[in-house]
């Protein structure tokens, strides 16, 4: 890994074993763009690929030249108004109105490992050696505005982090209107736009589509990242597959607002932006003043989406996630929501966690409604005391009776939100985000604690802390079950406004901070309605999240196979439930939701009590299986095989480190009558290993798995033989193979 500075010439060239990034001084003094790729051998002399001619029509920068205009330079900082016409990553409202800026480079530095990002969550290094930052410093001179732009290559992987951070060192105020993370111009659009997008319950389908002349974008306007679009973007090329070639993502490290944007111009140059959505923002700089963006991540591969996956896989679990539970394996948990939802009492709850205990799950968690006045939906949000008439003895009565099982104790918590029936509301009804004299939206009966003020988050964080320092509370599930509307905060002037949704995020990262400092060794999950807050932000503070509310067995392969895209198998929550399942009443086999659910976190969401003898002594089996492998389904290496939105049957696996194991995950939507006759190749294996199989014992070498394939064929249907299981539809098995001596 170097970053390399040819003084002569003005170039900076960023280059570890997999990737180099190269940018110049423009002749104009901004900083120019010329290459994202592969690493290519440093030289002295990369300004030839800066593109300049003599295009009529274009707008140029200096008199009597007709050859170097911004409307076709490749930029790094672009700003809007002087000739650049795509999307700019900088709008500056001026005093005078104008929104006319000229970054202007100035000096650099170069740091080893990382700076942190003051009040969020970044990637970060442990040693020194393991990246090195790129610090540009750029200033317009007519506002007294600096931009430092930081470019940290990490000395493994194609990984490139990038964040702003915008200084007012002048003497007026200025309004920061757009404030992108990151721009990156590409010199061709010859790319697949993949996103992973959906709704409630159906979260990060893969959507896949060219990528055409124009814009096109994802975002979110809700205050949340949200279900409908994830801050994950893939340009890929159009031949590259799961296996081979090249793509680039892009992921953001954020928990609001949020605009992933590609512009293909009439030249058909590529201009991808991820930030701040601007359309909700803006920041007012008093001299003096500082405003950092978040950071967003670029990875390349030219080995095909698993390897990009994995790069993701590697950083966020060792170098985004933090704390006791960053290495841990996942406790095997059971919730009560689909259970009981509101309608337990504390030995009701005890019966469940003693049967769970039986089977060998290892925590217990208490969903919604153990708290004040709540009952149902409509009120006790924001009274975290627990409800003495269902839970006589307390959470910290309760945590104890669970913990003598010999069982952790989780609960369930939603701090950015109140009911209006609720103490807090009646205590404190100035505290929720609304505008004056305006009516004010709810969703689910609950309105939005203002977090963007210290005092509100401090109540919230006392009244947490309070039950977590007396109960014996090892798990919190940490719920956001609306998104933002009439986000106005009445502690804050007009000019403040637009920093609400940001201020916000940066009021509930400063809430996780606080308890993860306070309790660390507590495990986070998080939640908003399922994944409708399923970011990398998140994930630095919560090492996991529920995936969906969605727990059906063949929606959740759609649901992790997306998810898988970008996020660690550590991080998705999953649980086996009931059926018929309470979101698509569908009914699929104890072995199959199991089956899903092992590549995720694993646990229950139902009362065993109710599953007959057999049924309990599967999902005994279950759980020690479960035991014996989630270090390498959860840490390994993860390959998506076949994709459940391209035919009836999906598969996946996961391989341990040193290759000798892995367990394939085979599975089959519909049955099918008198099928053909069927194949998977495997990934991952070592060529020369060869390999047990633990459904027939078979043995086969690693390179016969990987090219020949794992045979699959259950082509019986309706004929089934005697002593055969019929198989039916929503069908699935797991193969492990161990290597073994020959
Ligand atoms: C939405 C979550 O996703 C569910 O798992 C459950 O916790 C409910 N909220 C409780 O209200």
């Amino acid at each position: 890994m170097s970053i390399i500075f040819h003084e002569k010439t003005k170039v900076f060239h960023l280059q570890n074993d997999s990737i180099s990034y190269i940018m110049m001084v423009l002749p104009n003094g901004q900083m120019g763009h010329l290459y994202f790729g592969k690493r290519i051998h440093d030289r002295e002399g990369f300004e030839n690929l800066l593109e300049t001619a003599p295009r009529p029509m274009s707008s140029c920068t200096f008199e009597g030249d007709k050859y170097f205009s911004l409307e076709h330079v490749k930029q790094e900082l672009p700003s809007c108004g002087t000739g650049d016409y795509r999307s700019p990553a900088v709008e500056v409202k001026q005093e005078n109105g104008s929104r006319i800026s000229d970054f202007q480079y100035h000096s650099y530095r170069v740091e080893s490992g990382k700076p942190k990002l003051p009040g969020l969550p970044a990637t970060y290094t442990k040693d020194k050696g393991e990246a090195e930052t790129l610090v540009l410093n750029l200033y317009d001179s007519v506002t007294g505005l600096w931009a430092e732009l930081f470019y940290t290559i990490f000395a493994q992987g194609g990984i490139l982090a990038r964040s702003i951070r915008y200084c007012n060192k002048g003497s007026q105020p200025v309004q920061l209107e757009r404030a992108m993370s990151l721009c990156l111009d590409l010199p061709d659009c010859d790319y697949d736009w993949v996103q992973l997008s959906g709704a409630w319950a159906r979260e990060r389908h893969v959507k896949e589509r060219r990528l055409a002349m124009g814009v096109q974008s994802i975002g979110s306007m809700r205050g949340n990242s949200s279900h409908e679009h994830n801050p994950f973007l893939i340009l890929k090329r159009p031949l590259a597959s799961e296996q081979q070639g090249e793509a680039i993502g892009f992921s953001f490290v954020y928990s609001g607002n949020f605009l992933m944007q590609a512009e293909v111009d009439a030249h058909e140059n590529a201009r991808v932006l991820v930030g701040i959505h601007p359309d909700t923002f803006a920041w007012y700089l008093e001299p003096e003043e500082s405003f950092q963006t978040p950071e967003a991540l670029m990875v390349y591969t030219d080995s095909g989406l698993n390897d990009m996956s994995q790069t993701f896989h590697r950083l966020f679990q060792k170098r985004l996630a933090r704390g006791y539970w960053r290495d841990r394996v996942r406790p095997i948990l059971i919730n009560n929501w689909e259970a009981t939802y509101f309608n337990f009492t504390e030995d009701k709850l005890v019966q469940i966690a003693e049967k769970a205990k039986e089977c060998g799950v290892e925590l217990f968690v208490l969903d919604d409604g153990w708290f004040g006045a709540r009952n149902n939906d409509f009120a006790g949000l924001g009274d975290w005391r627990a409800n003495t008439e269902r839970l006589p003895q307390g959470i910290a009565g309760l945590a104890e009776r669970i913990s003598q099982l010999g069982m952790k104790f989780g609960l369930w918590f939603e701090p950015e939100m109140v009911n209006k029936d609720s103490d807090l509301y009646r205590s404190h009804p100035d505290w929720i985000l609304e505008v004056p004299k305006r009516a004010n939206t709810h969703g689910r009966n609950q309105y939005v604690l203002d977090f963007s003020r210290k005092e509100v988050v401090d109540c919230i964080f006392e009244m947490m802390a309070e039950i977590l320092r007396k109960a014996k509370v090892s798990y919190i599930k940490w719920d956001m079950n609306r998104s933002i509307t009439e986000c106005f905060s009445k502690s804050f002037g007009s000019e403040r406004q637009g920093e609400i949704f940001h201020r916000y995020i940066l009021g509930v990262y400063d809430l996780y901070e606080r308890l993860t400092s306070e309790f660390p060794e507590v495990l986070f999950e998080s939640c908003a309605s399922g994944g409708g807050r399923f970011d990398p932000g998140i994930l630095y503070y919560a090492p996991q999240g529920w995936a969906s509310d969605n727990s059906d067995a063949v929606e959740r392969m759609k649901i992790q196979y997306g998810t898988s895209m970008c996020y660690p198998i550590s991080s998705i929550g999953s649980h086996v439930s009931v059926t018929p399942n309470h979101q698509v009443y569908r009914s699929t086999p104890l072995h199959t939701r199991a089956n899903v659910a092992y590549f995720g976190t694993f646990g229950y969401e139902l009362d065993l009590n109710k599953l007959t003898g057999e049924e309990i002594e599967e999902v005994k089996t279950q759980i020690a299986f479960m035991k014996e492998y989630r270090h390498l389904l959860q840490f390994g290496r993860f390959y998506r095989l076949k994709s459940p939105f391209e035919g009836n049957e999906m598969a996946w696996m996961a391989v341990s480190e040193d290759r000798k194991t892995a367990v394939v995950g085979w599975y089959r939507m519909l049955n099918v009558v008198n099928d053909r006759f069927t194949r998977v190749k495997l990934q991952g294996l070592d060529k020369d290993f060869c390999y047990e199989i633990s459904q027939d014992g078979s043995r086969h070498y690693g390179d016969e798995l990987m090219n020949l394939g794992l045979v699959t064929s259950d082509a019986t249907a309706g004929q089934t033989p005697e002593d055969e299981i019929p198989c039916t539809d929503f069908e699935s098995r797991l193969y492990i193979l161990k290597a073994v001596e020959v």
